[in-house]
């Protein structure tokens, strides 16, 4: 495994995301065994940087991790997000990130995580109802006592990102990123590089899409929230197909997998970018670790680069209004 910096923080090329394991997708939350043994996985193949919120559960995903890592802390760079739960009564899916509301939900995270420190922490959203000023302020506070070592941001505009950055600098932005997703390369990519700050893809193989393991909306269990995100409905779903069938075909060439591909392609994009892959399964943990070790050629990353822009939207209506674009 490869290390880079974003910023001053030393991380795997290669991450993991924990969401998946307790949150969002098919089979989450049913198998925490198996989950517990794809983090451990991970740390064997040298993955430090693992990303989980507190919004994922709520609250399980960091618990999940908090009995994951112990014995195992020091290994990691470990990395969540507030913003998504009120604590003043308004509680999950409420935006706030406020000082006040920051400093409670980092005690509830810490807990769960069984640690005294978080080495990244996030705000999730941007908050339309808070000055990014008053947050950014807040978690130089908790820096500067110890219980955070850097601050990130997630799908923040350019302007929130300078404002941020001037009051306390911030270590990376989280926004998805991947081949079917390329809306931050005009605007938020430039500026990151002009400010030092790295980039952590999400959803780096299109919540699984781009790995051409999803052939179906079948496939989906009643609560996976891909049956409510566009590029997944019916009218969209045939034309995407012909996107991960364009992946699998340079992955035939290239001697690797469709997810190995996806992964190698941001890669590619620079030495400041560390793609977090989520999820639960050992083998998937070992398939996605290897995509370090690929190097496409110009012709292959060519040919990805020019894939046609997918069909629908990458989130829905109501999770849109929360992106700044
Ligand atoms: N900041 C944010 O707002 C935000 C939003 C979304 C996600 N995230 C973070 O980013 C992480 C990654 O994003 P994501 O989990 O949404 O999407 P992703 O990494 O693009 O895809 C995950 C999906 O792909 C499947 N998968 C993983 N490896 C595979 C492989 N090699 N072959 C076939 N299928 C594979 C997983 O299923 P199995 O688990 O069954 O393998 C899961 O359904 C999350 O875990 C979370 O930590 C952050």
């Amino acid at each position: 495994m490869r290390y880079i910096k974003l910023r001053d923080l030393e991380v795997s090329r290669i991450g993991l995301g924990a969401m998946g394991m307790s949150h969002g997708y098919t089979g989450s939350g049913t198998d925490d065994a198996g989950s517990i043994r794809a983090v451990h996985r991970a740390l064997d193949l040298g993955v430090t940087l693992i990303d989980t919120a507190e919004i994922y559960g709520p609250y399980t995903n960091e618990e999940l991790l908090g009995r994951a890592l112990k014995g195992h802390r020091e290994k990691v760079v470990l990395a969540t997000k507030f913003g998504l739960v009120s604590h003043a009564g308004g509680g999950p899916w409420h935006q706030d990130s406020t000082a006040a509301n920051i400093r409670t939900a980092v005690e509830g995270s810490l807990r769960r995580l069984g640690t005294d420190h978080i080495d990244l922490y996030y705000q999730h959203r941007v908050d339309p109802a808070v000055p990014v000023e008053e947050t950014a302020g807040a978690v130089g506070e908790l820096i500067a006592e110890g219980k955070v070592r850097a601050f990130g941001l997630s799908e923040a505009g350019p302007d929130t990102i300078r404002r941020a950055h001037a009051v306390q600098p911030v270590s990376a932005v989280q926004s998805e990123y991947s081949l079917w997703t390329r809306g931050i390369e005009e605007r938020v990519l430039p500026v990151l590089r002009e400010l030092h700050i790295g980039l952590v893809p999400f959803s780096p193989l299109g919540r699984g899409f781009l790995t051409g393991a999803v052939r179906s909306t079948e496939q989906f269990d009643e609560n996976d929230f891909r049956r409510d995100n566009p590029r997944f409905s019916e009218e969209n779903f045939a034309h995407n197909l012909a996107l991960a069938d364009e992946v699998a075909a340079v992955a035939a060439e290239a001697g690797a997998t469709p997810a190995q591909v996806a992964l190698a392609w941001l890669l590619a994009q620079g030495d400041d970018i560390a793609p977090i892959p989520g999820t639960k399964r050992v083998s998937r943990v070992e398939e996605n670790t290897a995509a370090d070790a690929l190097t496409l050629s110009p012709a292959q990353l060519d040919r990805l680069g020019s894939l046609p822009p997918a069909a629908g939207d990458t989130h829905t209506e109501a999770q849109a209004r929360m992106l700044e674009r």
